[in-house]
């Protein structure tokens, strides 16, 4: 990271998680208290308000829209309050693929600066980024900031479970401590294979390429259906078009998908109650399934109307 970034962090700086979602868990508990509200920007990756509300902390729900290409800055300029302790970012996102521009960035962080609150930028997909522009927060944040990371995309070592979180020495100590109090410690093997992937770079480089051929051939496949609405995607692995069709209802939708078409992906409403008229679908197989996928797709939503 130092390298990539032109910083000089030291280990103090680093806790090995138990993946991205316990780097996300112990950051909020690291630095927000009971009852301190936590801005999460929707759609958005479940977990966050889950945990945030499992932890008894407040999640303040940021409704972006698709009309708006997904954009935060505003909304959380008129959402922020004194009360707020944390705002959690996740560009590139899931499900959307939206990445945000240094400009944008910035314009949070001295949001965040102007209230007093942290910020956790969680930047599991920082390497699937298709477009120019973005800088992760080691490069822009100044205090009160937190990175979260993850093996789990970059090398796809899901199942190693091992993440990490960046952030100052007494931050990063916190986080280190709820993990050992819960699970003790990151396996030693685990760390050894985390450590064996850092030296892979051309795994890394070909999952990249690889995802992003995937999500090209997602935007074409589905831009041909009349009733599907897609952006072209710019970054993470997934695709979040927007149905038109009246009443769509993303869960039946989904199931009817699984059971008739043999296809799955997830309902938009997974990621916020207001998006039940989209669908997340992920760039994870090869080009010729793929293909055959989004057929299948736009001739179910065909169906469906
Ligand atoms: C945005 C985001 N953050 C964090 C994670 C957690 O990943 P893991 O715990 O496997 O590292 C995921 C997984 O899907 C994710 O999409």
């Amino acid at each position: 990271l130092s390298e990539r970034f032109g910083l000089d962090l030291k280990p103090d700086n680093i806790a090995v998680t138990a993946g991205g979602t316990f780097a996300v868990y112990g950051s909020i508990e690291a630095v927000t208290g009971l009852g301190d509200e936590v801005i999460v920007i929707e759609p958005a990756w479940p977990l966050y308000a889950h945990q945030v509300r499992w932890l008894g902390r407040r999640p303040k729900i940021i409704k972006t829209r698709f009309e708006d290409n997904w954009d935060p800055v505003n909304m959380i300029q008129e959402k922020v309050s004194r009360l707020t302790k944390l705002i959690i970012l996740n560009y590139p996102n899931n499900p959307t693929g939206r990445v945000l521009d240094e400009r944008s960035i910035r314009a949070i962080i001295e949001i965040a600066e102007d209230y007093g609150a942290w910020i956790l930028s969680d930047e599991v997909y920082m390497d699937f980024c298709y477009r120019d522009g973005f800088e992760s927060i080691l490069k822009l944040g100044t205090e009160r900031t937190i990175m979260v990371n993850s093996f789990s995309k970059t090398w796809g070592m899901t199942g190693f479970r091992v993440g990490y979180v960046v952030s100052d020495p007494e931050t990063a100590a916190r986080v280190a401590r709820a993990q050992n109090t819960a699970i003790t410690c990151i396996p030693e093997f685990v760390q050894r294979a985390a450590l064996a992937a850092l030296n892979d770079e051309e795994s890394a480089r070909r999952n990249v390429e690889l995802i992003g051929m995937r999500l090209r051939i997602l935007y074409e496949e589905l831009s041909r259906s009349r009733l599907i609405e897609v952006r072209p995607p710019e970054g993470a692995m997934y695709i979040f078009p927007r149905i038109n069709v009246e009443g769509f209802d993303s869960w039946r939708f989904a199931w009817k998908l699984l059971e008739e078409k043999g296809v799955a992906i997830a309902p938009g409403a997974c990621f916020g109650q207001s998006y039940n008229n989209h669908l997340r679908i992920s760039a994870v197989l090869d080009e010729k399934p793929l293909r055959e996928a989004c057929r299948r797709i736009r001739e179910a939503v065909e169906e469906y109307c």
